[in-house]
């Protein structure tokens, strides 16, 4: 570095559209705030994962439990004891407006999903089949899973709605 020689231009212009460069040292400034970084990295993440004990899986988890207390879910013991009312099969259809029409049609007759009013089922027209249907999806052939989306209380409520228009004979 003896003959260093601060703002000469390395010539590789051809190469690069024009554009010239100088070779210069990068500033102290620069370097410092480089070397310091680098520095404290290892500290950071030390104090950051161990000391501190933070995560995103954790922060995630603290939001969920946040979300839990504000919309309290109901237990799988108070949906399993639901029973089918006229208030039950208004707020299906609500859900289904909302969520099922793109696929299964205003009526119910189907367009990218079947139809869920006439008597041949794929996966069983029973409710608990129609539960289970909604609530785990057809993944692979295009039904969501809606468990995770709906919660259990909306699904039984959308699939008494739909048990009600089509399977309920069955
Ligand atoms: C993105 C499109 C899409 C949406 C949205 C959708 N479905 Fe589906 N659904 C399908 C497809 C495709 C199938 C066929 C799965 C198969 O062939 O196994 C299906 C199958 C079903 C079945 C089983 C039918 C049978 O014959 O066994 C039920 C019940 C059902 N859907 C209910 C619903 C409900 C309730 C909603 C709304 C909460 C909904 N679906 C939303 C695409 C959709």
């Amino acid at each position: 570095m003896s003959n260093y020689t601060p703002d000469q231009v390395l010539g590789h212009s051809d190469e690069a559209d024009g554009i010239e460069e100088y070779d210069n040292r990068l500033p102290r400034w620069w370097v410092g705030l480089f070397v310091f970084s680098v520095a404290w990295s290892p500290a950071y993440a030390v104090h950051y994962h161990f000391v501190a004990e933070r995560s995103q899986a954790g922060e995630w988890q603290a939001e969920m439990d946040a979300a839990a207390e504000r919309w309290p879910q109901p237990t799988a013991e108070a949906v399993a004891s639901m029973t089918v009312t006229p208030e039950v099969v208004a707020e299906g259809e609500a859900i289904y407006k909302t969520n099922c029409i793109a696929c299964h049609g205003p009526e119910l007759k189907g367009g990218i999903g079947p139809d869920l009013t006439d008597a041949t089922w794929i996966h069983g027209g029973s409710r608990d089949q129609i539960v289970a249907t909604v609530t785990n999806g057809v993944t692979e052939k295009g039904m969501p899973p809606w468990g995770p989306v709906l919660g259990a209380e909306k699904v039984f409520k959308v699939a008494a709605y739909v048990h009600q228009k089509g399977g309920g004979q069955y």
